[in-house]
């Protein structure tokens, strides 16, 4: 089965062609990441024109490059939510608009679905899957969620973060420490090699599945200030002390969520863990959940963690394999909950 994803929901404009769920022939990412970065975040307005004028060619360059036409094509698959309205609508009108003229059906992906079945892509040892019930943990920067997947389809939500998502987290502590945006990338590449001196606080919120990261932000700010690096000093901020500050804030976060990811585990006798979303993508993030997790640990290559259309194209496959398609009356759903 051959479909078409389509993603728009924040500031990357792509598209996919995928094979069975699994199996990519083609992956288009048209980033905007440099256009926002003047601004220190995604500016909704300048994403939707953006998307505007990339998804043309973003779905053209998917489907040359997979060497399909749109009349080999079984369905489409477009991201309908959670995301921003004007950037999510671009993506799903031209995704109805391909399923119209060729009378394909249509199937509009949950977001974070799409980052649930990037683990699925190019997973290419079914005897190594662990079989359900999962826990996926979906760490992006809009969500920091652990859900139990207890079938293709089927979630329920444990836990989600009360404050900041811990993307946006990373992409706060970048700015205070002067590292540019999209922040995870730079922090991670300021923390390497370096051993803090001190700690930064860990919200544990016992008993609870949830996650807070506005305490941290705060209390990286007020060593910021103690340490002399914020507000940044004339000549720039000590190189030392930003990569001590960027290790402790970035243990921190890896110590709560690979902690709170396996004890979801245990709690649900789940038979593997899930990671998903552009948080994912950390590499000290991904060798902490691998030592805790006394389960198999799946994550997608980092460029699958981020937002892509091959991802949306595989949870349409597993949506459409139960036979689910939608109207040509599908709205955009900026605030849609998973389970
Ligand atoms: O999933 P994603 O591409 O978009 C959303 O759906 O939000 O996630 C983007 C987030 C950004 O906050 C970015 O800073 C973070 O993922 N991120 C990282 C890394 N790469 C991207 N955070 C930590 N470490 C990384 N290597
Ligand atoms: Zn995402």
């Amino acid at each position: 089965m051959l479909i078409l994803g389509i993603e728009t929901s924040c500031d990357e404009t792509a598209a996919a062609v995928v094979e069975d769920g699994r199996r990519i022939l083609s992956d288009t990412v048209a980033s905007q990441v440099a256009l926002h970065a003047r601004y220190g975040g995604v500016v909704p307005e300048v994403a939707s024109r953006q998307h505007l004028l990339q998804i043309v060619p973003v779905v053209q360059g998917a489907l040359s490059e997979a060497e399909v036409a749109m009349d080999d094509l079984d369905a489409v698959a477009v991201t309908y939510g959670p995301g921003l309205a004007g950037a999510l609508m671009v993506g799903v009108n031209a995704g109805k608009a391909i399923a119209f003229a060729r009378g394909l059906p249509f199937v509009g992906v949950h977001h974070l679905e799409g980052h649930t079945y990037a683990a699925w892509l190019e997973f290419d040892d079914p005897a190594a899957d662990p079989g359900f019930p999962l826990i996926v943990l979906i760490a992006s920067g809009a969500h920091t969620d652990l859900i139990l997947m207890r079938g293709h389809g089927d979630y329920e939500l444990l836990g989600r973060t009360r404050d900041d998502a811990s993307g946006e987290a990373f992409d706060k502590a970048a700015r205070l420490l002067g590292l540019g945006f999209p922040g995870g990338p730079a922090v991670q590449r300021a923390a390497e090699g370096a051993a803090a001196p001190f700690r930064l606080p860990r919200a544990w919120l016992k008993g609870s599945l949830d996650f807070s990261f506005s305490g941290l932000k705060t209390a990286l700010l007020r060593k910021a200030q103690e340490m002399g690096v914020h507000p940044a000093p004339e000549g720039g901020a000590d190189g030392e002390a930003v990569a001590e500050l960027a290790a402790a804030f970035q243990e921190s976060v890896v110590d709560v969520i690979s902690a709170k990811a396996a004890e979801a585990v245990r709690l649900h006798g789940a038979r593997g863990l899930v990671l998903g979303g552009g948080v994912s993508a950390n590499g000290p993030l991904r060798q902490a959940c691998r030592e805790r997790a006394p389960v198999p640990v799946l994550i997608p290559a980092p460029r699958l963690c981020t937002d892509n259309g091959a991802m949306i194209a595989a949870a349409g496959y597993h949506r459409r394999v139960r036979g689910a398609a939608h109207g040509l009356d599908l709205d955009v759903a900026p605030s849609l909950a998973l389970a």
